[in-house]
């Protein structure tokens, strides 16, 4: 099981030959690491419809048919919009395409598409390659974050730390002690002015608190999960 972060909140993950590409904004995303007519997708994960995670899903979709996860009100605009392949759970509900499987979570945040489209924001449960991960989406810092892993353990987590829009890496360390997951990779900073933060600052407290070990990644770098 691979990793690879695109730039700001976009990942895609790699595993016996398929690809699940998360939130890829790219296209405008001035970290981006890889232009929309290139990237592979098997699936699209969705957390919801603000314009820097829809980005470029519908383009993508309908080049490499992959199947899109979204939350019901977004699938319902992406069908619009002519994406063929949706699975529309809401939250608590699971989409199984059969080489990964993706719960819907809580998120504190709010979300309207560009086309104007009211969505509810989630995080993701991914199960992949025997993996299980942990995408809170973007959020602020609440208690449920500590759910998802009583119902099984979290290899890797992805936390939002660059603050204004979600939690800032302060409190992203509290979230770290909830989550419970052996590691992290922090996303959403550094893309942006109002995003600007200190990753290896958010490491070191992670790590000195005995946290989690946290993985700063680069736009294009990739991490295996053993
Ligand atoms: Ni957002
Ligand atoms: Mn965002």
């Amino acid at each position: 099981m691979q990793i690879k972060f695109l730039g700001h909140a976009a990942f895609a993950l790699e595993h016996d030959g398929k690809t699940v590409l998360i939130d890829p904004f790219l296209t405008g995303n001035p970290k981006a690491a890889v232009g929309a007519d290139e990237v592979e997708a098997d699936a699209i994960l969705l957390t919801h419809g603000h314009g820097d995670h829809i980005g470029d899903t519908v383009a993508i979709a309908k080049r490499t048919g992959a199947t899109v996860v979204a939350i019901v009100e977004l699938a319902g605009e992406l069908k619009e919009a002519g994406v063929e392949k949706l699975i529309d759970p809401n939250i608590g509900g699971t989409a199984d395409l059969g080489f990964v499987t993706a719960r819907l979570t809580p998120a504190w945040h709010t979300s309207t598409t560009p086309g104007g489209t009211v969505n509810t924001p989630a995080g993701f449960v991914i199960e992949m390659g025997g993996k299980r991960i942990y995408n809170v989406g973007d959020t602020g810092l609440f208690s449920d974050l500590a759910l998802p892993a009583k119902r099984g353990h979290i290899d890797l987590a992805i936390v939002p730390i660059g603050g204004h829009y979600t939690m800032d890496r302060f409190d992203a360390v509290a979230a770290a002690e909830l989550i419970k997951a052996d590691q992290i990779i922090p996303s959403h900073y550094g893309t942006f002015p109002p995003i600007e933060t200190d990753a290896q600052a958010f490491k070191s407290d992670v790590q000195n608190a005995g946290y989690a070990e946290v993985v700063v990644l680069e736009p294009g770098e990739s991490h295996t999960l053993r």
